[in-house]
């Protein structure tokens, strides 16, 4: 039987949401990563130090009895937010990082930014201050193809962007596209998270024998091209490239809907998932630095000490976990996985 044991992993970008759904997947996480930064995308948004500090407090208070796990918190732009703001985030310490989303890009944007012209100040407050951009690279212009919309951001916001600060630290989340690698390995102070479903599935997964709502989630899976280049990313040892599963829960009723959610849960399973993406890249032996090293020290974090074991087992993925209203479908529900965590 094959076991890899690894340092223990962090995940950096992460939705944890709040009161009984935070209660229901917490666990799940803690039970694979030491860390993660958390998305502010509640309702209405984590916009302040102290709403940060609130937000932290009921995380906190929902790590089951006797396990460990820090919450890495981040602010959620608007256009609203001051240099001020960034300079208390700053000073707080554990504000690890902003979050950009243009406003209405996906769940929970509408507070978003309209123009990101309109941060310009904010921006150069988090570069000199030296506070991350986490960036939700999509444009939002109806005009453009969804599928598009991530290779579109980069050419017409994020190029610019770099062009005006070029020091400030951004990580590109949830990156999609080879464009988004080739953007990423060309330039300065950028990075990247990649989730499990970029790296597993390409965008046929959504109509395999008809519409498949729990692999919908934003930015969308692109074709096979693309998903090979994310993999041939986060494989290659190179540090600008970590792990951020983007692990986003909603109630199996949101999901599968008229109008349905985007979102995929993986926490359950994140590492689980992993194993499986760097195996068929015959590439185990760059997952450990992927999960654990590169984002710690992108955030300027120490690396965690202890350790965790994967096993090459096959286990079945459950239907359906607990969850509020409606359950949890996890991702890849009901197909058989090779490895599993202990
Ligand atoms: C996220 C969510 O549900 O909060 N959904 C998603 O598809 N990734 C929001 C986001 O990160 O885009
Ligand atoms: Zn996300």
């Amino acid at each position: 039987m094959q076991k890899l044991t690894i340092t223990r992993p962090d995940d950096w970008h992460l939705h944890l949401r709040d009161g009984a759904a935070l209660k229901a997947v917490l666990p799940h996480t803690v039970r694979q990563f030491a860390r993660a930064i958390i998305m502010p995308n509640l309702k209405p948004p984590v916009r302040t130090v102290a709403d940060a500090v609130a937000y932290r407090d009921r995380i906190i208070a929902a790590i089951p009895a006797g396990q460990q796990f820090e919450p890495l918190m981040t602010l959620y732009l608007t256009d609203n937010t001051s240099p001020e703001d960034i300079v208390a985030a700053k000073e707080s310490q554990f504000v690890k990082a902003v979050k950009y989303y243009p406003a209405g890009a996906t769940t929970n944007s509408d507070f978003g930014v309209t123009d990101i012209r309109k941060c310009d100040r904010v921006f150069a407050a988090m570069q000199q201050v030296d506070l991350p951009l986490l960036l939700h690279g999509e444009v939002t212009d109806q005009a453009v193809d969804v599928f598009d919309r991530e290779q579109v951001f980069i050419e017409q916001q994020l190029i610019p962007l770099k062009q005006r600060f070029p020091k400030l630290r951004v990580v590109l989340e949830h990156i999609t596209t080879s464009d988004a690698v080739e953007f990423v390995l060309a330039t300065d102070n950028i990075a990247a998270t990649i989730t499990p479903q970029h790296l597993l599935f390409s965008r046929n997964i959504l109509f395999k024998g008809g519409i498949r709502p729990h692999f919908y989630c934003l930015p969308i899976l692109k074709r096979e091209t693309h998903r090979r280049a994310l993999l041939q990313a986060a494989t290659s040892g190179n540090p600008k490239f970590f792990l951020g599963t983007d692990s986003a829960p909603h109630p199996r009723d949101r999901k599968e809907s008229d109008c349905g959610c985007a979102g995929c849960f993986s926490a359950l399973h994140a590492m689980e998932l992993y194993a499986e993406a760097f195996e068929s890249a015959d590439a185990l032996d760059k997952l450990e630095a992927f999960a654990s090293f590169y984002g710690p020290d992108f955030y300027q974090l120490p690396r965690n000490t202890e350790q965790i074991t994967l096993t090459q087992k096959t286990w079945r993925i459950p239907d359906e976990v607990p969850f509020v209203e409606s359950g949890l479908v996890p991702l890849w529900a009901g197909e058989e996985i090779a490895w599993q965590i202990s």
